[in-house]
């Protein structure tokens, strides 16, 4: 049977930088909470979150300035000037680049977000509009931040039967236009950022030793009530009530330490089960690239597995958590600054909203 090996990678995060002090500006926080809790110093955020940020810094009336905000949006201007597919058309240029391709050399797009552009269709269709494509198929998932592994997955199923030769994963966020940067957001707000991540994913040559091995999913939605965000769905009815839902309702919900803990337990049991299937040691893995949600996440489970830190390498102090863009954001990073070999074997592991998690287990 063909094996897929992922060919090119590529990655965008916005220029504007949000800093811990910025966020500490806006509403009661600090530094030293945000570190010790996450170990994010900072994210970035499209132009429009960065401009809210700064104006609401220097509002005397916070909640006077939100309110306007919401009211008549940014300078009187309602809609962003860039969205989640300008971020997936940004990393999927890198990518195209390395690969030495162009848009029309794809057959087929997937691409994963929490936040779509538009309700529907799916920013898959609008980044599809941006590269000049226009029969390519393609998918939007929304699988959270777990979203790159399901994926990658599906991308290696369609180079597997043959159905397709040249697949553009892609996880691409716009996180900040959804979290309310306030003491009644602070929760979520100062945890959440933007960004993406784009893979070109082809057959493998028989002799050469990068390819796909196994990709290991799950889904619990009877945890759902501890990570969600309800009210745009077809839940919220009737549908004029959608343009009234107080800002209470509007923000999506998070129960902290029920997440930290299922994370935890989540991302071990996958990966001795990625490990199992494959007849491997976890001492045979070179580089394990967990998706960034927080550092004490990650050395929680390094801790308790026995994975040393060079082994498990993160980027979660420079951009916080980009959701499905976390993981090939990291693996993008990861390549460009050499650490990983080809060759080398790599476990790709995800954990989010749903819930849903999953692996992928590679060599480079
Ligand atoms: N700044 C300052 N204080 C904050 C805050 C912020 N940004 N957000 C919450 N707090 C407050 C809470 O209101 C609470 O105050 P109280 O004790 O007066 O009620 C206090 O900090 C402690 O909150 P708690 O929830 O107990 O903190 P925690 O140690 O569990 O850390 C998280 C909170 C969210 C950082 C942590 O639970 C976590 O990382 N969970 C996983 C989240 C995640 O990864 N989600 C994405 C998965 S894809």
């Amino acid at each position: 049977m063909r094996r897929a090996k992922i060919l090119a990678t590529g990655m965008y995060v916005p220029d504007d930088v949000v800093t811990n002090d910025l966020l500490a500006q806006v509403m009661d926080t600090s530094d030293e909470w945000i570190t010790q809790r996450s170990g994010i110093k900072e994210r970035r955020v499209i132009p429009d979150t960065y401009r809210m940020l700064t104006q609401l810094a220097a509002a005397p009336d916070k909640e006077a300035y939100l309110q306007t905000l919401y009211d008549t949006g940014i300078d009187g201007r309602i809609g962003a000037q860039m969205s989640t597919a300008d971020l997936a058309f940004n990393a999927t240029q890198i990518a195209l680049r390395q690969a030495n391709m162009k848009p029309q050399d794809l057959d087929l797009i997937i691409q994963t977000s929490v936040m779509s552009d538009y309700v529907f269709p799916g920013s898959a269709c609008v980044l599809a509009d941006k590269l000049g494509l226009t029969s390519t198929p393609t998918f939007s998932l929304n699988q959270g931040c777990a979203g790159f592994v399901y994926a990658l997955s599906m991308a290696d199923q369609y180079i597997k039967t043959g159905m397709y030769d040249t697949v553009l994963v892609l996880g691409a966020e716009v996180l900040s236009s959804l979290f309310e940067y306030s003491d009644r957001g602070r929760d979520m707000s100062v945890l959440f950022a933007d960004g993406a991540g784009a893979a070109i994913v082809v057959p493998a040559e028989d002799d050469e030793p990068s390819g796909l091995l196994s990709h290991h999913l799950h889904t619990d939605g009877t945890l759902l009530d501890k990570l969600y965000a309800d009210s745009f769905g077809s839940s919220t009815f009737p549908p004029a009530a959608k343009a009234r839902i107080d800002t209470d309702r509007a923000r999506p919900r998070m129960a902290g330490r029920a997440v930290f803990a299922q994370a935890v337990r989540r991302f071990r049991e996958v990966i001795r089960e990625c490990l199992e299937a494959n007849k491997m040691q976890l001492d045979e893995v070179d580089h394990f690239l967990f998706h960034q949600a927080n550092q004490r996440i990650i050395d929680a489970i390094a801790d308790s597995l026995g994975i040393p830190s060079e082994k498990a390498y993160t980027n979660i102090r420079k951009y916080g958590n980009t959701s499905a863009a976390s993981v090939p954001i990291l693996l993008h990073e990861t390549l460009q600054e050499g650490r990983i070999q080809r060759g080398d074997l790599c476990l790709l592991a995800a954990f989010g909203t749903g819930f849903n998690w999953g692996a992928s287990l590679l060599y480079w």
